[in-house]
């Protein structure tokens, strides 16, 4: 980009409109597609773009992370995913996400120790969670009580302020497990487990979810290490739906809080992070090898809504690397559950074994994505579906952190504000009667 010293404006493209010729800079990224420039567009042409869904527009300069949809290809700060799932931690994870490069040794401990120290919630909070009905969504209070932090911790709210800044992302990063397994046992009318500092970000939160007043629940490293895996291939998947709706909302000066609470509430929805919820009931509903060719019809027929949930996406047009670890993983951990044959895991590899030889799906290169086996996963961990995009939440929080780090402090950051293409009536006169059709 034209900001970034290591790469140099090379390239132009011409648009022509009505015989006039105007020019816009291309600039080349260090890996993948390249941009055209067309800030300048409208003060030139007086023309604006259409692009619903921004399927073409890139709405940020980034150096977080890296999709490669064509040959499946994932990285954070320049990491393979498969490298950071086997080799690194969730906390590790974090600090690339946000820092740009691996912590060293101390540098991590220390990192790891402020995180800890931020687990804990403001007593008062606990008041948030007694005012929702106990058979609220845990998504409903993730993105309430995120938002209402902003008024429990005043003092990192002042966004010009850097020091603040990484106190509101550790905070935010910390936090979001304790939300979330709090979350957890109000909806299943338990009291709430404090945090223990001791276990790792990933042992604690299972510790919080499982452990009860009467039993200690003893975390188990395979369990552990999966939850870790879960957490590390959530964390940050670039400029998607909710990390989006982050930056917009940061765009306009709100606090960290209050956007994470957005990104919260754009993942709930089940083209996004709701899909893990939805592909375990899915699988459920299908009940069995015998009904896949039925749900395979429904998902290619335009007049059903029906969709393979946790399958295809905006960006991968190859097999989501994320998914690939997760089948691996899926096995292990539900060997070491002690569940076998699990029918719905044969059903789901079923599944996507004739999915992926139909026509339908190879032309529009639909694979499975990060949702089609985390559920099976989960489940198997002992959570109920209801908490999977909750936990894909506290993951998204390292992304979601470092993305709207990197938007405020982004010298050429403005406030996010689209334009529209207008088709609605042209101007009349109050008491005038109009045909309703020409209205929706
Ligand atoms: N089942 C059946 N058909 C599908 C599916 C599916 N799961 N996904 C896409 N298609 C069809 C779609 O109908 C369209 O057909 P046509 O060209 O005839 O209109 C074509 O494939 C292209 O799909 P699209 O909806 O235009 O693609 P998109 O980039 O707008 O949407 C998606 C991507 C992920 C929302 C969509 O694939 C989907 O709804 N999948 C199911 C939900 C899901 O698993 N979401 C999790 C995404 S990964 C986790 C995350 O990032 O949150």
């Amino acid at each position: 980009m034209s900001k970034d010293k290591n790469s140099k404006k090379e390239k132009f493209a011409k648009l022509i409109i009505d015989n006039n010729s105007y020019s816009f800079p291309i600039y080349s990224s260090t890996e993948g597609e390249s941009v055209i420039d067309i800030t300048k567009l409208h003060s030139k042409t007086k023309f604006f773009t259409y692009d619903p869904g921004f399927t073409s527009t890139a709405s940020c300069e980034s150096k977080i992370t890296y999709i490669d949809g064509e040959k499946g290809i994932l990285r954070y700060r320049g990491y393979d995913i498969e490298e950071l799932a086997d080799k690194s931690d969730f906390i590790e994870v974090v600090n690339l996400l946000i820092y740009g490069d691996l912590p060293n040794k101390s540098q991590l401990t220390k990192y790891k120790n402020l995180i800890s120290r931020h687990t804990l919630l403001h007593e008062q909070i606990i008041n948030f969670f007694q005012g929702f009905r106990r058979d609220a969504h845990p998504m409903a209070m993730m993105v309430g009580v995120m938002g209402a932090l902003s008024s429990f911790y005043q003092d990192t709210l002042d966004i010009k302020d850097a020091h603040q800044r990484q106190e509101a992302t550790r905070r935010i990063v910390a936090k979001s497990s304790t939300i979330g397994a709090m979350a957890y046992k109000y909806s299943i009318g338990q009291s709430f487990v404090s945090p223990k500092n001791n276990l790792s970000f990933s042992e604690n939160f299972l510790h919080m979810c499982f452990s009860n007043t009467a039993e200690e629940y003893k975390v188990s490293p395979i369990l552990a290490k999966a939850m870790d895996i879960i957490f590390i291939l959530h964390a940050d998947h670039e400029q998607n739906a909710s990390t989006s709706t982050v930056r917009l909302a940061g765009s306009s000066g709100a606090n960290p809080f209050a956007c994470i609470a957005a990104g919260v509430s754009s993942l709930w929805g089940p083209a996004h992070g709701g899909a893990n919820q939805a592909a375990l009931e899915m699988l459920e509903e299908i009940g069995s090898s015998k009904n896949i060719k039925k749900y395979i019809n429904k998902a290619k027929n335009k007049k059903d809504n029906f969709k393979l949930m946790g399958f295809g996406h905006r960006v991968y047009k190859n097999y989501d690397p994320r998914a690939k670890i997760l089948k691996k993983i899926c096995k292990k951990v539900l060997n070491h559950v002690g569940i076998n044959n699990d029918p719905i895991l044969q059903l789901a590899m079923d599944l996507e074994a004739i999915a992926l030889k139909d026509k339908y799906f190879i032309e529009k290169k639909l694979y499975p994505n990060v949702d089609f086996y985390s559920g099976i996963i989960l489940k198997a961990i002992g959570f109920p579906p209801e908490m999977f995009t909750v936990i894909f939440a506290i993951a998204r929080t390292a992304g979601w952190t470092a993305q709207w780090t990197e938007m405020i402090e982004d010298p050429i950051q403005k406030i996010g504000r689209p334009r529209q293409l207008y088709t609605g009536n042209l101007i009349t006169k109050y008491g005038k009667k109009r045909s309703r059709k020409n209205t929706r």
